[in-house]
C-alpha cells in the first residue's frame, strides 16, 4: 500500500491552476486567488483511494525554474501535470518533466490524467465547479493503479 500521493499542478501562467486548488478546497469559485496556494493534504479518509494526498501548486511568477525542478523531482513517480492547453502539454511540459523523472516513471501518470478527462462528458471547470473533485480523484487513481501511458515520446519516434 502508498503511503501517500503527491500531485503537482504545472501548467501556463493563468489557465487556473490556484482557482481549482481553492474550488476544491472551498467547494466554491474564488473572486480572488493569489498567486500560488499553500500546499494542502487531503486526509485518507475523505479520498475515495484512503490515501493521503498532497496538491501541490506553482506559479511561474513566485517561482523560478530551478524551484519547479525541485519540485518535480520531489513528486517524481507521483508527479501529475494537468492543463488545459493540451498542445502545449505534448510539446512543452512533458519534455521538461521527462528529463527530470526517470525513465520508468515518465509521463505515466499525467498522460493518463489527460486520457481519463477526455472521458468526462465536459472538462473540468472552476467556475462552474465542474468535476473539479473528479479531476482529482482521477488524479489520485492513475498514480496508485497506472495503467501504462497513453502517450510516449519515444513510441513516436
Ligand atoms: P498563475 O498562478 O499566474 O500561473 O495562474 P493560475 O494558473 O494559478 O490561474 P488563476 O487560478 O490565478 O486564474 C487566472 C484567472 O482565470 C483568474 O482571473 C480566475 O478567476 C480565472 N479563472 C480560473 N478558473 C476559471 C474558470 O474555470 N472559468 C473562468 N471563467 N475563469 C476562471
Ligand atoms: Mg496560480
Amino acid at each position: 500500500m502508498r503511503k501517500d500521493v503527491r500531485i503537482l499542478l504545472v501548467g501556463e501562467p493563468r489557465v487556473g491552476k490556484t482557482s481549482l486548488i481553492m474550488s476544491l478546497v472551498s467547494e466554491e469559485f474564488p473572486d480572488e486567488v493569489p498567486l500560488r496556494a499553500e500546499e494542502i493534504t487531503i486526509p485518507a479518509d475523505v479520498t475515495p483511494e484512503r490515501v493521503p494526498t498532497h496538491i501541490v501548486d506553482y506559479s511561474e511568477a513566485e517561482q523560478s525554474d530551478e524551484q519547479l525542478y525541485q519540485e518535480i523531482s520531489k513528486v517524481g513517480m507521483d508527479l501529475v501535470s494537468l492543463f488545459l492547453q493540451f498542445s502545449l502539454i505534448l510539446c512543452h511540459w512533458i519534455p521538461l518533466i521527462n528529463e527530470r523523472t526517470d525513465k520508468d516513471s515518465r509521463c505515466v501518470a499525467s498522460c493518463q490524467v489527460l486520457g481519463d478527462l477526455g472521458s468526462l462528458e465536459v472538462v473540468c471547470s472552476a467556475k462552474n465547479l465542474k468535476n473539479i473533485s473528479e479531476l482529482f480523484y482521477y488524479a489520485q487513481k492513475a498514480v496508485l493503479h497506472p495503467t501504462g501511458p497513453l502517450y510516449s515520446p519515444e513510441e513516436k519516434e
